[in-house]
């Protein structure tokens, strides 16, 4: 048995290899480690390891590394350490604190997280896949430095995460009952068609000032429009410098140790292990801006629709994925399946290893100040749900007030008018503009000492509005309110760092930026996060469980009740891996310039209204068509193989507002072309000149 030593494996483009890179001075080596390991296992009559009994002591294994000479002491008891549930948890007794277990007083004066111990013997061998979030953070109030209180806590193996309040998720609309044509609601092959078709033409008509880059910059082009080279040049490689991609550390873990400590991939070393290369954004290296190559590496933009190859304009509700991003989730499964953080086994290592890169990498990208601000969640949905009801329960109170602004999404805004049912608080809403742009002045009004939280969206999904998140944040913080970022349409498009925005919480989907579905991350400042309460209790959020009490892991696990979406969370790595090399500023600059364009070829068609003429706008182009339902225009472009969302787009208070209860709404990505607007335009201009 040896260690695995950790490699600097960069591949082609220079993108790093999805394996840990390099050990922190002051830890043992990886020989030092697999002696130890080995002695360690060869210690063990039959591997069984139940010596560690309680009342013992464990000292120094705060690193992973010390584990083995650790061994030989017992573990003590849990019964001088205490950790409070905070209020509002749905652990806590009635007081707010504890289990609400009667007669399981829990002693006082010693922080959460600290000096957290098993009060059953834990096996030793899954000491080495330890998550690096579960060392403890907090100092103790005890007078004894978590350093100096041996390892983190065993975790129960055996639960799953209780259900407690899991939110729905967004459901599908109904179909139509049927639009001009009067087809049957049935016969829709629509999942998002609207279910009530607004009349078009009726809401203010807002100003349209969106900037169209001249004519000699941006043509129509293909078709037979001229200007087909200028653009090409125009969004080539040429345009666009390269951005060399930051070196991945990711995949070594927050102690800079690989948990690969038992490695057995070693025996196999050689060819087979290198056929085993864990795949990353480079093995579809080229040039970083050339819209051809890259779409090239979306394999499902060679699919056929209705005889036609598809265009895919609804990315607004999902994107699609990188071959990359497929290879690493079949990698996965192929190679490192296991639960994660409960075992000794490799596999376990590997996917701890592959899962807690992810959350470094999820940091990196939104430039979080520590992976354990990262909560893995199920998406947005579930991502503000988990925030209004742990952090909102606990600190939102009867005369309180939640701002949203019209924009937002209903998962921005049912959660909130949840806790304001619940709490007694009350909603209050920042108005936009007629082209759809948050009226600042109308939002400094609102503010107040009652108000708590200011939760925007940054980018809005039905109208593409870019939202100034900073200039809103810094004003909910004078008034001494929270302040959340709905990331969802924004990640994909344009740079976010949290720290500048000065975010409390920022909230993102995996989908909507070429990753998988069903993973979705909060990220919150860590202090904030510390104080909050668990909202789903069960294994893998705990450190110790008695009937009496439950001690709880500090963040961000303890947001992680229950398996979570391993697979997922890692197929999310390796598509923020993907959009990094692509360049996020390149991928907003050809976006723009698309978007630009789309805008310029589609305004002048006669009929056509745009929903949504924000200056400062990304990706989406919300419209209506005088004379058609939004469902008969997108039937008309499935026809053609395009794909658009027609309907209310989970945000019917924004259409409203403009007096629409559904448009159709083309969304683009850094994958779609000229000559794809320009399919699109040709359709609605020919249903156009038929009524
Ligand atoms: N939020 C997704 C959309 O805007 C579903 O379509």
């Amino acid at each position: 048995m040896t260690i695995q030593t950790p490699t600097s494996n960069p591949l082609a483009g220079g993108v790093p290899h999805d394996v840990p890179q390099t050990l922190p001075a002051g830890l043992p080596d990886p020989a030092t480690l697999a002696r130890l390991a080995t002695e360690f296992f060869a210690a063990l009559p039959g591997g069984g390891v139940s010596s560690a009994a309680p009342g013992g002591s464990l000292t120094d294994a705060a690193s992973s590394a010390s584990f083995a000479s650790a061994l030989p002491v017992a573990a003590p008891g849990l019964s001088s350490v205490s950790n409070p549930a905070p209020p509002g948890s749905p652990l806590a007794g009635p007081g707010g604190f504890g289990t609400g277990v009667p007669g399981a007083a829990l002693p006082q004066g010693k922080v959460a997280g600290a000096n957290l111990l098993p009060s059953a013997p834990t096996h030793v061998l899954s000491l080495g896949n330890r998550a690096p979030a579960l060392v403890p953070h907090a100092a103790a109030q005890n007078g004894l430095p978590d350093s100096a209180v041996t390892i983190a806590p065993a975790l129960e193996p055996r639960f799953g995460g209780a259900a407690l309040g899991v939110p729905e998720g967004l459901g599908a609309q109904r179909p139509s009952a049927g639009g001009a044509s009067g087809a049957p609601a049935a016969a829709s092959p629509y999942y998002f068609l609207n279910e009530q078709a607004g009349t078009p033409g009726n809401g203010p008509s807002g100003s349209r000032d969106i900037v169209v880059p001249s004519s000699d910059t941006v043509t129509a082009q293909s078709f037979g429009l001229p200007g087909e080279a200028e653009l090409r040049s125009l969004l080539s490689v040429q345009r666009f410098p390269y951005d060399a991609p930051s070196r991945d550390a990711a995949t070594t873990d927050r102690s800079g140790v690989s948990r690969y400590f038992v490695d057995e991939a070693q025996a196999s070393a050689g060819p087979s292990r290198a056929a085993h290369a864990v795949p990353n954004a480079a093995a579809s290296a080229h040039p970083p801006f050339d819209v051809n190559a890259i779409r090239r590496d979306f394999p499902i933009l060679s699919e056929r629709v209705n005889g036609r190859q598809l265009v895919w304009f609804d990315n607004a509700a999902t994107t699609h994925k990188p071959q990359s991003v497929i290879d690493r989730l079949a990698y996965f499964y192929a190679h490192e399946n296991s639960n994660i953080h409960r075992a000794a086994h490799a596999l376990a290592g590997r996917a701890t290893d592959a899962y807690e890169a992810a959350r470094s990498k999820v940091q990196r990208f939104i430039g979080a100040a520590s992976p354990d601000e990262i909560v893995f969640v199920r998406g947005t949905t579930e991502a503000i749900n988990l925030i209004a009801k742990s952090w909102g329960v606990q600190n939102v109170g009867e005369g309180d007030e939640i701002i949203v602004s019209n924009l937002e999404h209903h998962a921005n805004i049912v959660p909130w008018q949840q806790l304001a049912a619940q709490t007694g608080a009350k909603l209050r809403v920042i108005p936009v503009d007629d082209s759809g742009q948050v009226l600042l002045d109308e939002y400094r009004k609102l503010l107040n000492d009652r108000t708590r939280i200011v939760s925007v969206t940054q980018v809005s999904n039905a109208l593409g509005t870019v939202v100034p998140v900073k200039e809103i944040v810094e004003m909910a913080h004078r008034a001494g309110a929270k302040a959340l970022v709905d990331g969802a349409q924004s990640v994909s498009h344009m740079r976010v760092d949290v720290q500048a925005i000065d975010a409390d919480f920022f909230v993102f989907s995996g989908h909507k930026v070429f990753g998988p579905t069903g993973i979705g991350v909060v990220y919150g400042k860590r202090a904030i996060l510390e104080d909050m309460p668990p909202w789903q209790g069960g294994g893998n959020m705990i450190a110790d469980v008695t009937f009496e009490r439950t001690v709880f892991q500090p963040p961000p696990n303890r947001f992680e009740a229950g398996t979570g979406n391993i697979a997922d969370a890692v197929g999310l790595g390796a598509a923020l891996d993907y959009v990094t090399r692509i360049g996020i500023e390149n991928i907003a600059r050809y976006e723009h310039d698309l978007l630009a364009y789309a805008t310029s070829v589609l305004q002048p068609v006669p009929g056509v209204r745009l929903i949504g003429t924000a200056k400062d706008k990304a990706s989406v182009l919300s419209f209506v068509l005088k004379g058609y339902e939004t469902e008969e225009v997108g039937q008309a472009l499935n026809e053609e193989g395009i794909a658009v969302r027609s309907g209310h787009h989970c945000a019917q208070p924004i259409l409203r507002r403009f007096g629409v209860e559904a448009t159709v709404r083309p969304s683009l990505a850094f994958y779609n072309t000229c000559d794809e607007v320009d399919a699109l335009v040709s359709v609605v201009r020919r249903l156009s000149t038929r009524r």
